[in-house]
């Protein structure tokens, strides 16, 4: 019986995120730079190697898988990857999702739902379309809006993901909330957090969620909600009867519940998204199979940190990684 999967901190890991790829057809300006260099192809994990490597996660205890990146849906060969992991839900895997830009969500989404995939979340910043080809740099808010509700028509449970960002839509959370309520979708709000270099000072556009939600709880009644997605949201039931997400790393830490490690494109393991310690699980599988592999994910549960070191008043990078090398 292999061992389950507890931190120096006394907690479970029952969440792997995997970043499948680095690479993204679109540039958000909070995640990305506009020139980016992207890991080349043959450092890449196999999918033969991912899914050898989520498989041991789940004889250790892993319960919920999110495929993210970058952008997973660009990576060609996720369906097959979808299709493997998808067997086990169910048996063993409570959860298979994914968390994507949506931008070729039509063409995926019933694949997707064939595959075991029951929930999907996507990023949408804006539904302006001006305002998500700026924040976006290349993106076409009608495409993105295909995608969601193409998930939507393959059985889908959809959830949005907006990052708060002054001047850019904050505005624009009111009526974000509202039509997500009218079409059924939850809506998660997130806190800009200072990963990577990017083009602009996230200190000019990061938006404390405290502020956001103190105003929305003065137009409408929203009630604790204890639904746990097994991720870092708190969530409020709204008056449309959807639910209302809040992740705010920076005003209001979670990392106590933390219960999730981050597998990247490479191969490595990242225990937090705020630090950079990690360990190589390629060169462990490729050289000593999977009791090296053990070993190497028992080390990064002994240096999983207690929690990460973001903080308001340093918003420039705290760690130099981009989100989309650790999925998020
Ligand atoms: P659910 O399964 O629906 O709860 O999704 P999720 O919130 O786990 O995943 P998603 O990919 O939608 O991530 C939403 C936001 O939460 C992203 O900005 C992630 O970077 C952030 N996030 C997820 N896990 C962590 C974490 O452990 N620490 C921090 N600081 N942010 C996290
Ligand atoms: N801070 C907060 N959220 C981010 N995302 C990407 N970069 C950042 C960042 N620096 C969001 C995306 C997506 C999710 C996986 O993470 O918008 O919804
Ligand atoms: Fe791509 Fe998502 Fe980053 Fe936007 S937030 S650039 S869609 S990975």
């Amino acid at each position: 019986e292999p061992a389950p999967l507890i931190d120096r901190h006394g907690r479970t890991i029952r969440y792997l995120r995997v970043s499948v790829t680095d690479r993204c057809d679109l540039r958000c300006r909070y995640c990305m730079a506009e020139q980016m260099t992207f890991l080349p192809r043959a450092k890449l994990l196999a999918l033969e190697e991912i899914a050898i490597i989520a498989e041991r996660f789940m004889a250790r205890g892993v319960r919920k898988i999110r495929l993210s990146g970058g952008e997973p849906l660009v990576r060609r060969d996720i369906g097959d990857l979808v299709r493997r992991l998808g067997r086990h839900v169910g048996h063993g895997l409570d959860e298979l999702t994914m968390t994507t830009n949506a931008t070729q969500l039509a063409e995926h989404a019933a694949a997707l739902a064939d595959a075991g995939i029951r929930r999907i979340n996507v990023s949408l910043d804006s539904r302006d379309p001006d305002r998500f080809r700026f924040i976006t740099r290349h993106g076409d808010v009608d495409q993105v809006l295909g995608g969601i509700f193409a998930a939507r028509d393959a059985g889908l449970a959809v959830k949005i993901n907006m990052v708060a960002l002054a001047g850019l839509n904050e505005d624009e959370i009111p009526s974000m909330l509202a039509w997500c309520g009218d079409n059924g979708f939850d809506l998660s709000l997130i806190e800009t957090m200072p990963l990577g270099a990017i083009d602009e000072d996230r200190t000019d556009r990061f938006v404390p969620l405290t502020r956001v939600f103190e105003a929305l709880s003065e137009q409408m009644t929203l009630t604790r909600d204890s639904y746990q997605s097994g991720g870092p949201a708190r969530y409020w039931r709204t008056p449309w009867g959807t639910r209302l997400g809040v992740i705010s790393p920076l005003t209001a830490n979670f990392c106590d519940g933390c219960n999730r490690v981050r597998l990247t494109t490479e191969g490595t393991l990242y225990s937090c998204l705020g630090h950079d310690d990690h360990v190589d699980l390629k060169a462990a599988l490729r050289d000593g199979g999977i009791d090296a592999l053990d070993a190497a994910i028992d080390r990064a549960l002994a240096i999983k940190p207690r929690a990460h070191d973001f903080r308001i008043d340093a918003p420039a990078p705290a760690v130099a990684r981009h989100m989309s090398v650790t999925g998020g």
